[in-house]
This record gives structure tokens, C-alpha cells and sequence, in this order.
């Protein structure tokens, strides 16, 4: 969060974002040269504008791109539209497809996530999973923003591995990064970020499974807050990927 950021003279922690920096920027050159044409899953969140911000800087050749689930809070719109003015790019938006969800909301109600997991899976599935296979259809590689210590079903989280659900590379850069090196970076570089981040979202999806946290509490225990911590994957990351 906003709060979290550090103090400039934190030396240790600073050494420490230049040189994760570094190995970022030399992993995501590779992927950029042996795996064209790859892509960047950017949900807006802090850790996908850290990336974003070095792919943007160095001018790689990697694709950006956001499912825009139609349930996302007005702050992350504002940031899509942030982006585009900050660095001249304007991110690919993938939608659901209309079918489905008219299907979908006629028979299940605008807002049955929370009746079961089985018909919060199904939003997700229709809103998320489905428009990722598109995005993805025809590249080498995936990029995302996921960190080890996310979370429970994220430990031992690789940089790199083949993903065999959509049968091509996936890496996770930021797999060892810590909360406070992603928001080091965030000032350091003045990324622009989602300012619900302020307001103490550490964790931001859909907005209707989507809250604030309190103090001490996990990064992501205001994502799907009704479900237990095994459940709570939408379906885009299976198996620890
Ligand atoms: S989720 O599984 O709970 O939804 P999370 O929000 O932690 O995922 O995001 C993990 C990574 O998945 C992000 O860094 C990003 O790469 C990808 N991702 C999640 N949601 C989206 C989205 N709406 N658009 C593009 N990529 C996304
Ligand atoms: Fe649907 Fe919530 Fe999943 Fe968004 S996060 S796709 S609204 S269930």
C-alpha cells in the first residue's frame, strides 16, 4: 500500500530493489528475444505497473494486455486511462463474451458469487479464464505480476514454467519480490498506481470481491473474503503457476 512505502534511507532495501531490478530487466529482455511474441497479463495492480514500467522504459517488445471483466472498480479504469497518458500505451482490453454472460446473469442473478464457489468459479471462468484463452492464443510466452508470498496457494511460486493448461511459457518475475521492494520501486520510479492502494486495498480484483483490510491482515484476505484461503484463485493461475 501507499502507506508502506520506504524510507529513502533504508540503504539495504534499496540495494536490494536495484539489484531484483536488474535480474528483472535482463529476464524480461530474454523473453522479449526467445519467446516473441509474449505478452504482459496486466490487471493494474502494483506489481503488473513495476513491470510495466520497466518493459515500458526499456521498449521491449512484450504485449500489454488486461481483461476487463466489466466488475472493475472505477479506480482501475482510471488508472487504463492513466497509463495511456503516462507512457503513450494503451492496453489491449479483453472482454467477455456477451453470450455467455447474458446466459449466465438470466440464470443465475448479477451478483451469484457470492451464493457458492462453484458459481463464483463460473463468473470468473466466463469473465477472466475464457477472454485469457484469447489473449493468449498465438503467443510463446505470458508474463504476470504474482509473488510468492501472496499467498497460501502461491508458495514455491517459479519464475519460469511451462504452462500446460495454455500450452505455452509462463513467467512470474516478480515471484521473489517482496511487498515493500514492489511499492520501493513504485516511488523510486514514480509508477503510476491505482489509488485504491491509499485506501487500503493491498489486493485488487472485481469490485464486488473486492474489499479493504485492516491492519495485519493478509495481502489478499479482501479478495473473496467470504471464501477460505484454498478456494481463493480465480482460475487464470492453476497448480501454483
Ligand atoms: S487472481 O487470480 O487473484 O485474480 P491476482 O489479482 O492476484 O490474480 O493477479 C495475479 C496476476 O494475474 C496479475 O499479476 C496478472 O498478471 C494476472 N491478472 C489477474 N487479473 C487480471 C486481469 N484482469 N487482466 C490481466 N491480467 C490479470
Ligand atoms: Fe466474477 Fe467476482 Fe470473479 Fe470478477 S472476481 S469474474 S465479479 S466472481
Amino acid at each position: 500500500m501507499g502507506i508502506k512505502l520506504a524510507k529513502p534511507d533504508d540503504q539495504a532495501l534499496l540495494d536490494s530493489v536495484a539489484a531484483k531490478t536488474e535480474q528483472v530487466r535482463a529476464l524480461l529482455r530474454r523473453i522479449a528475444s526467445d519467446f516473441s511474441p509474449a505478452a504482459l497479463a496486466n490487471s493494474l495492480s502494483a506489481e503488473d505497473m513495476v513491470l510495466t514500467d520497466i518493459i515500458q522504459s526499456e521498449k521491449f517488445d512484450i504485449e500489454n494486455f488486461s481483461l476487463d471483466t466489466g466488475r472493475l472498480p472505477p479506480e482501475t479504469y482510471d488508472l487504463i486511462a492513466e497509463v495511456r497518458k503516462h507512457y503513450g500505451l494503451t492496453l489491449k482490453l479483453f472482454y467477455p463474451r456477451h453470450d455467455l454472460i447474458e446466459a449466465y446473469t438470466r440464470e443465475h442473478g448479477i451478483n451469484a458469487f457470492y451464493e457458492s464457489v462453484d458459481l463464483r468459479k463460473g463468473c470468473c471462468h466466463i469473465r477472466k479464464v475464457e477472454p485469457l484463452q484469447r489473449a493468449l492464443a498465438g503467443k510463446k510466452a505470458w508474463i504476470t505480476g504474482m509473488r510468492a508470498q501472496q499467498s497460501a496457494t502461491r508458495g514455491g511460486l517459479p519464475v519460469q514454467i511451462y504452462d500446460e493448461t495454455n500450452g505455452l511459457e509462463k513467467f512470474n518475475p516478480l515471484a521473489d519480490w517482496t511487498e515493500r521492494e514492489v511499492w520501493t520501486y513504485i516511488k523510486l520510479h514514480n509508477v503510476p498506481y491505482n489509488v485504491l492502494h491509499d485506501k487500503f486495498y493491498p489486493s485488487i480484483g472485481c469490485a464486488p470481491c473486492t474489499r479493504s483490510v485492516t491492519v495485519g491482515e493478509d495481502v489478499r484476505s479482501g479478495r473473496w473474503w467470504w471464501e477460505n484461503p484454498e478456494t481463493k484463485e480465480c482460475g487464470l493461475h492453476i497448480k501454483k503457476i
